[in-house]
């Protein structure tokens, strides 16, 4: 016998955007359940970016999904852009008033799920979604296993992918349709995390010779660092020594603190919008809707912005009968979408060097660098956009 539960809302993903979908939906009075095939030890160890947008910080805070962020997370006035040798402050608050976070993903993710399951919220974890059926009728179906292997069906008034760049619930919705729009890159990240201080106060992004680094931070004990490698680089293949190799000749002028390297992984890149983000009652969010390279830390700033979105439409769909909002979904998330897509496409290609890059090509990448540090402009717009543009919730 199948299992056949009904609620409002179905979420499948209980990553960033699906459990605060859940959490705000439940401030609002909507029932919701989450599915998620991780478990909970996999769900709040993912390694993912570290960096919240202003917009990001306020809305965990005001609806009380965390407060920690304010407590163990960091606030970030600004990044350094390294070039030539020299380090280039970016001046947040003075260029737009608005700062970032440092705190990681994963600690956003364990204040969620604590809130989630302090509230009673219905979250099925170990469960595999097979597909969503029904997107054009009222109620569609969440078809899948649960933890035991056995089948269940959740029915509900709307059903939200929220299950990351290999979602399953995206065949609803894109079936049919052609055009999936995306750009591969021809590098990767070689990302660490190492016991050792911190070797800055600020995040520095560095364009050099030998390609990209960014050196970031978690803790005062442990720190993150990234550099450009081929995306088959197998992440065992390389000794530490040669890690710290790669990164000291990549950010040439700076002193970096070492120390032992306890984790590695190498992040592929890739931009990726799918081609609808609704059907009839079924609606992409975060990455299940769009993916982009790290070089920025957008990828759960946007998941969060379509958050607040779905949740002002769904509001306004379940309790006022209005399709106003959700008519208006995609087209309203598609700008800052591409905005975003925008922002880490340019900073990707302006401080990362490809194999093929000639003469013209550096120095062309250089001349960018110095157009966006000297002139106020410039370092206005990476500014706004690192920061995050202000969080839309109308949607009509
Ligand atoms: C981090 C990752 C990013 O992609 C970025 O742009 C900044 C920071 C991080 O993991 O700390």
């Amino acid at each position: 016998m199948t299992e056949v539960a009904r609620t409002r809302v179905a979420i499948v993903g209980a990553g960033p955007a699906g459990l605060l979908l859940s959490h705000l939906l439940a401030a609002s009075g909507i029932e919701s359940i989450v599915v998620d095939r991780r478990t909970r030890e996999e769900i709040e160890g993912t390694i993912r970016a570290g960096i919240l947008e202003q917009g990001t910080v306020d809305l965990l805070v005001a609806s009380g999904a965390s407060t920690r962020v304010l407590t163990d997370g960091r606030r970030h006035d600004g990044i350094e852009l390294w070039f030539a040798g020299e380090g280039h402050r970016i001046d947040f608050p003075a260029l737009v008033g608005r700062s970032v976070w440092l705190y990681p993903q994963h600690e956003v993710l364990r204040d969620l799920v604590a809130a989630r399951l302090a509230a009673g919220q219905d979250l099925r974890l170990g469960a595999t979604v097979e597909r969503v059926d029904g997107a054009d009728s009222a109620r569609p179906r969440v078809i899948g296993t649960d933890a035991d292997g056995a089948p269940f069906e959740i029915e509900a008034d709307f059903v939200v992918g929220a299950d990351g760049s290999r979602s399953v619930v995206r065949t609803a919705v894109t079936e049919g349709t052609r055009g999936d729009l995306f750009r591969e890159y021809p590098f990767a990240w070689f990302g660490i995390l190492c016991e050792a201080p911190p070797s800055s106060e600020e995040l520095i992004y560095s364009n050099s010779p030998d390609g990209f680094a960014l050196i970031s931070q978690r803790s005062p004990t442990v720190q993150r660092m990234y550099f450009q490698c081929d995306p088959d680089t197998d992440p065992e293949a390389l000794s530490e020594a040669q890690i710290w190799d790669e990164l000291r000749k990549r950010v040439p002028g700076t002193s970096l603190v070492e120390g032992p390297v306890f984790q590695r992984d190498v992040l592929r890149f890739r931009s990726f919008v799918a081609p609808e983000l609704r059907r009839g009652r079924v609606a992409l969010m975060g990455d299940a809707a769009h993916t982009v390279p790290p070089t920025g830390a957008k990828g759960m700033n946007l998941a969060i912005a379509d958050v607040v979105l779905l949740h002002t439409a769904l509001t306004a769909l379940l309790l006022e009968d209005d399709e106003r909002g959700i008519d208006a979904y995609a087209e309203v998330a598609l700008r800052r979408i591409w905005k975003a897509q925008h922002f880490s496409w340019w900073m990707t290609t302006m401080l990362h060097s490809t194999p093929d890059a000639a003469d013209f090509d550096r120095r062309r990448q250089l001349g960018e660098l110095r157009s966006v540090v000297e002139s106020e402009a410039g370092r206005t717009y990476l500014a706004e956009a690192y920061t995050g543009w202000p969080l839309e919730s109308r949607l009509v």
